[in-house]
């Protein structure tokens, strides 16, 4: 999730390809690079910062030269660093790269095995390096990129230069890329607020396209080199627009991403065949005879915790304590040597998950955090991490932050499943199974994402709303009210289902809204009992559920059928819907939804 710009014209690129860097800076990078080529040399800067960091490094250095690439990188596979900065290079080929290389250890063990020496911890490194392999066995440019391409795994938005020719190549998989059409120049960006200003006429480039830049002019070819016709499209974009790329907010992008984004979580990770969840970054230690788990955190992660809970216990039958870490260290929380002590966190900088971490440390415990955010100081300093991979979030409210969290915690409880001998390999590849599945249950949420619009029209006018989920639908609709709150400035109020009885009932009438997640598992029965409780008393009920239930219907105000899955994934699916109600409501209440009034993206106080 970096971002890549390419140039090839008349003019110097450096200075372009500064600017173009510099309109990506609001996704969020900690290094940036730059190649450029200049009569069969390419000379690079990198640096760890900020983009006029490069800018000053650059010009001191006068880089000269009207073809080149850059780069702002989000760190995933290595430390925020000068040698982890793209571009990377072996022999002559230079490459930028967006994305995951799932195949890189196999592909680097190879390779050094011929002779290939590494300089950098990035998954990226392997890519020029067997493209270089390639032309050292005689292929052209264009054929050893494309032999190259056919052994990588994962996904990949690529910029390929080398020396010896004025030839600059594009390769998209998974990962977004654009080409710029401008007379007589080729841009090429992984997003249009780069190159929006040079030009409006944009082609999206397709998987597996392969764009060859030469001569200010371009050609695409597919994987077997034959040419390929692409739909230019003219957008009529501001550079704002195109930052959200189309969307009207960053929140909204953000939950339309979360398909991509959970796919990018599990990418490398999940093995099927093998019945097996490799969590390679994670050195556990001998845990055996574990006693407790606790998952401790803040905010949005502290719900994904609470989901965590139910996850791990119902699977495994390993007693799991969730906190909210500003509570935790003040209550001396009494932890055991056979304890591991789990800290969620999107930022890594939550100064209160970062105190809790050190309240585990110093009770003995070993701590394991689960961050977006690669170098941050609470996945510096645990003593393991797992990445959820998801790519910046910019929204203040987080979304699919939250849902990557749960992916990692759901793969993590198969991967200690297996480690403690707990669960068999039929019952964790039945799971991997379901867990594949989720990004396309997703994606079939998004595209019904209207029903979501018109229904939270109907509830505009209401000032307070009661959630009600039992079990593990519980915690998914404490986040749902949140969401509400954050950005709507509603307030909303989660509650267990059956606990409705003992407090809240008492508010119920046909002014309070009742949102209610339900699907056939084995408490649904009971949760019907508790909507008929509130039929009784003139409430207005919107159930969401994943069978439609006609003895509901014409009752309830209005009922969302979402897709099933299996008891442990069913949060990452209804996370969607209360998102798009929560992200509905407040864009009609025309409220700042991405930077809500007196929240802050990441608290690093107490
Ligand atoms: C802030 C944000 C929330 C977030 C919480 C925890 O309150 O507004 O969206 O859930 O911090 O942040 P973390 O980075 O630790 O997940």
């Amino acid at each position: 999730m970096c971002g890549i710009v390419g140039y090839q014209g008349r003019n110097e690129a450096f200075s372009i390809l500064i600017d173009a860097l510099k309109k990506l800076e609001y996704r969020g990078y900690d290094s940036a690079g730059i190649a450029i080529w200049h009569d069969k040399s390419i000379e690079i800067i990198r640096r760890k910062g900020k983009v006029d960091d490069l800018r000053k490094a650059a010009s001191e250095n006068k880089i000269k030269g009207t073809m080149g690439l850059a780069h702002t990188r989000w760190a995933t596979h290595g430390i925020p660093s000068e040698r982890n900065a793209h571009p990377h290079k072996a022999g002559d080929v230079v490459v930028v790269h967006n994305g995951i290389i799932e195949n890189y250890m196999e592909i680097k063990e190879q390779l050094k095995k011929q002779g290939h020496r590494f300089t950098s911890d990035t998954d990226t490194e392997v890519i020029p390096h067997l493209i270089n392999s390639y032309i050292e066995k005689g292929e052209g440019f264009i054929d050893a990129v494309r032999l190259a391409i056919r052994g990588l795994e994962g996904s990949y938005a690529l910029g390929i230069m080398r020396q010896k020719e004025r030839i600059m190549i594009a390769v998209k998989k998974e990962s977004p890329l654009i080409v710029g059409v401008v007379d007589g120049e080729s841009v090429f960006a992984s997003d249009a607020p780069a190159i929006i200003d040079m030009t409006n006429k944009l082609i999206f480039l397709e998987d597996n396209d392969i764009v060859v830049f030469k001569d200010g002019g371009f050609r695409i070819m597919d994987i077997d080199g034959n040419e390929i016709n692409r739909k230019v499209h003219t957008v009529n974009w501001t550079g704002a627009m195109a930052q959200k790329g189309g969307f009207k907010h960053f929140m909204l992008k953000e939950i339309y991403e979360q398909p991509r984004a959970i796919t990018e979580t599990l990418i490398g990770r999940v093995r099927e065949e093998k019945a097996e969840v490799d969590l390679d970054e994670l050195k556990l230690p001998d845990m055996k005879d574990i006693k407790k788990i606790w998952m401790v955190a803040c905010g949005t992660s502290y719900h994904a915790c609470l989901i965590g809970k139910y996850i791990f216990e119902s699977s495994l039958r390993i007693p799991v304590e969730t906190d909210i870490a500003s509570e935790f260290r003040y209550r001396e929380p009494i932890m055991g040597r056979h304890d591991m002590l789990i800290l969620v966190s999107q930022s890594g900088e939550t100064a209160d998950t970062i105190a809790a971490m050190k309240e585990g440390k110093k009770n003995g415990v070993y701590t394991l955090s689960i961050c977006n955010v690669l170098g941050s100081t609470l996945s510096r300093e645990s003593d393991g991490v797992i990445f959820t991979h998801a790519g910046p979030e910019i929204g203040v409210a987080s979304t699919k932050a939250f849902t990557t969290q749960i992916t990692v915690l759901f793969m993590l409880m198969l991967h200690m499943g297996r480690f403690l001998g707990v669960l068999d390999k039929k019952t964790v590849r039945e799971k991997i199974v379901e867990l594949k599945k989720i990004p396309h249950k997703i994606q079939s949420i998004l595209n019904d994402a209207q029903k979501i619009e018109e229904m939270a029209r109907r509830f505009i006018t209401y000032k307070n709303f009661l959630y009600l989920g039992r079990g593990i639908n519980y915690p998914s609709m404490m986040e749902g009210a949140l969401k509400l709150k954050e950005i709507s400035y509603i307030h909303a109020e989660a509650y267990a289902a059956g606990e409705m009885k003992h407090g809240p009932i008492a508010l119920i009438d046909e002014n309070l809204p009742v949102f209610v997640l339900s699907p056939h598992d084995r408490t649904y029965q009971k949760t019907c009992s508790n909507i008929e409780e509130v039929f009784a008393r003139r409430g207005k009920v919107m159930l969401i559920t994943d069978i439609y239930d006609h003895e509901m219907s014409g009752r309830a105000d209005s009922i969302l059928v979402i897709p099933s899955t299996i008891y442990e994934l069913q949060p990452l699916l209804s996370a969607v819907p209360l998102q798009l109600l929560a992200y509905n409501i407040a864009n009609l209440l025309g409220t700042d939804v991405d930077q809500p009034r007196n929240l802050a993206k990441s608290v690093t106080v107490e």
